[in-house]
């Protein structure tokens, strides 16, 4: 069954300051999101929140009016009003960069077309003149894939040799113009073999799109004694 969605409405929207109050009715949820800045919240009632986290996590936590906390951006979460109770609280946002959370959103967007198995999706994420250079390969970078065609062939490559293939965990932080996302990759190849090793994606941005994947995985062979 799906949820109502909760109201967000914006009193402050100027310059470095974006101030957003969010309404819930019982049961109501803001849809997934990751923050883009820095934030605080100011509780505007008592309730209870019910927060999704990427990875299937679910934890509670209550909300005491005017018992204030601020986070740090990249927070990446569903939230629901899990009380019998409409509950409110107002958003306090500190918009140091506008890119910086477009880029974000980017990164998001990018990993669930990955999990989607969407080569469109992804290719939706990346800029104009990119590269991706893979994990595997002859030379330092791994392998260079140059240009939008080169790179739409290698990521649609990736989900021909791994018809089964989940980007799992994910976290993502933007600094400036370059871009972190790890993940766990679960897998399977048309052999059979099952795959399940850690990996990250250091990117780099052109604008609010990725210019470049630049991806590292670890490896699973037995240390030498
Ligand atoms: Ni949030």
């Amino acid at each position: 069954m799906s949820r109502p969605s909760a109201e967000p409405v914006v009193h402050i929207d100027q310059g470095r300051i974006r101030a957003t109050e969010w309404r819930f009715e019982p049961g109501a949820e803001t849809g997934w999101h990751i923050h883009g800045h820095d934030y605080a919240v100011v509780p505007l009632t008592d309730g209870e929140l019910l927060l999704e986290e990427p990875g299937g996590g679910t934890r509670t936590a209550p909300l005491v009016r005017h018992a204030s906390y601020s986070r740090r951006a990249g927070v990446h979460h569903n939230v629901v009003n899990n009380g019998e109770k409409p509950l409110s609280f107002l958003e306090i946002e500190v918009v140091d960069d506008p890119l910086q959370g477009e880029r974000l959103q980017t990164l998001m967007r990018f990993g669930d077309a990955w999990n989607a198995h969407d080569v469109d999706a992804l290719m939706a994420c990346m800029a104009d003149d990119c590269a991706f250079h893979s994990s595997a390969g002859l030379v330092p970078e791994g392998a260079v894939h140059s240009g939008r065609e080169a790179v739409r062939r290698a990521f649609a490559a990736i989900f021909e040799a791994f018809p089964e293939s989940q980007w799992t965990r994910p976290q993502h932080r933007v600094a400036g113009d370059t871009g972190l996302s790890f993940w766990r990759f679960v897998g399977r190849t048309r052999d059979g073999v099952a795959i399940e090793v850690d990996g990250c994606d250091i990117l780099h941005f052109s604008g609010a799109l990725i210019a470049l994947k630049d991806s590292y995985r670890k490896s699973m062979a037995a240390p030498k004694a």
